[in-house]
């Protein structure tokens, strides 16, 4: 058969069919937002305003492949008030915007963080005294909540809450101005706060460090754990757990059994669970693009496929979709020294569809159908 007829005749089968198995990637109009609804789950992507305005392949690669997008960046307090009640959401209502063209979801990441705060925050917080102090977060919560009451369907609310590395015995993360300023009920406080502002929105609390077979990640998921166990005992209103995803196979394990057990573990409690920021390191890997881009999508099917197989699970969202824009490539912990692209995302530099893209297509055709839910 010529190369020709055999694409005429793979679009035609993607065209009449529903989601073809076999169809070559390259050809098929099926975006991984489709494979995941059959599984009644959702794909998505986190994107920067400006490369939707200026990259349109990479605006038409989002629109084919996402039901969901998340700001990279452009929702964070260090972007949005830069200074003191002077505030610029205009990156975030660009995608809250494309996202509604689109009619895709959106998230919204994150309201408290440790990190990508302005600068006049934490002095401020430091010299307020007790009720200010939480007003300088609440009153952020609920400006921002509102302004995108029914837009924005799911809240990142609090991003990176433990980190058992900085010594303290209950693994909370000491270096957050926010613990420092009100002690661990900044949690209790930004949840309700956010509950209150507006009682649609699915509430997450998220974190990094749970993937892995390691001490490093199992002294992070013990933390989380016994954070949640407060947290809920106190009645919190945390609907869901978004698990970043960022995983470095070339520097830690992963267990299935394990993983799948942790996943079993939250899901007990009640929660939603999302994949919030997937991606995958791929330094140290192969020295070939080739034999990395296999080994990467394998691990990518392992852990999709644990995670798919948990009825909580709702969504799988990468941190980027094209290798050209990942922010693995300019991350010290994750860059090639030699400077060239990390490859841990679907779409390579040219927007084609590459094997981790078929791995992700695959977990989602194979995972058990659930009934399709907000988070
Ligand atoms: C990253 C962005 O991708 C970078 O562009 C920025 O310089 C730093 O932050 N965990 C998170 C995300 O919750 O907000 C981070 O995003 C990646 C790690």
């Amino acid at each position: 058969m010529k190369r020709r007829d055999f694409l005429a005749g793979a679009a035609a089968l993607a065209a009449c069919s529903p989601l073809p198995p076999g169809v070559a990637r390259s050809v098929s109009r099926y975006g991984l937002a489709q494979h995941a609804r059959r599984s009644g789950r959702h794909f998505g992507a986190a994107v920067k305003s400006r490369l939707l305005r200026e990259d349109t392949a990479f605006r038409a690669a989002v629109a084919r492949e996402c039901d969901v997008v998340v700001q990279e960046y452009e929702l964070k307090r260090g972007t949005t008030e830069p200074k003191q009640g002077k505030y610029d959401f205009s990156g975030a209502d660009q995608i809250i915007d494309f996202a509604q063209d689109h009619g895709m979801r959106a998230r919204g990441h994150a309201l408290v963080w440790y990190a990508a705060n302005p600068p006049w925050l934490e002095p401020a917080l430091k010299s307020a005294s007790g009720r200010e102090r939480q007003r300088l977060m609440t009153s952020y919560i609920d400006m921002a909540m509102r302004r995108y009451a029914g837009r924005i369907n799911e809240w990142d609310v609090v991003n990176e809450a433990v980190e058992p590395n900085q010594g303290r015995a209950d693994g909370m993360r000491m270096d957050s101005m926010w613990m420092k300023a009100l002690g661990e009920h900044y949690i209790d406080t930004a949840f309700h706060t956010a509950r209150e502002t507006d009682g649609r929105a699915t509430l997450f609390l998220t974190d990094f460090g749970l993937e892995h077979d390691s001490p490093r990640c199992e002294r992070r998921r013990t933390a989380l754990l016994k954070l949640l166990d407060r947290l809920l005992g106190r009645g919190v209103p945390i609907d869901a757990v978004g698990i970043q995803g960022h995983l470095k196979p070339y520097k830690e394990r992963f267990s299935e059994r394990q993983f799948a057990n942790f996943l079993r573990t939250l899901s007990g409690y009640g929660l939603k669970l999302s994949i919030t920021e997937f991606d995958i390191a791929d330094r140290g890997g192969p020295p070939s693009p080739e034999k990395r881009d296999r080994e990467v999508a394998s691990i990518a099917k392992a852990f999709l496929d644990v995670s798919l197989d948990n009825p909580a699970m709702g969504s799988i969202l990468c941190w980027g979709l094209s290798d050209r824009y990942s922010w693995l490539s300019n991350f010290p912990e994750y860059k090639w020294p030699d400077g060239q692209l990390s490859r841990g995302l679907p779409l390579d530099a040219r927007m084609g569809r590459k094997r981790l893209w078929d791995a992700i297509a695959a977990a989602f055709d194979a995972a058990p159908a659930v009934g399709r839910r907000s988070a």
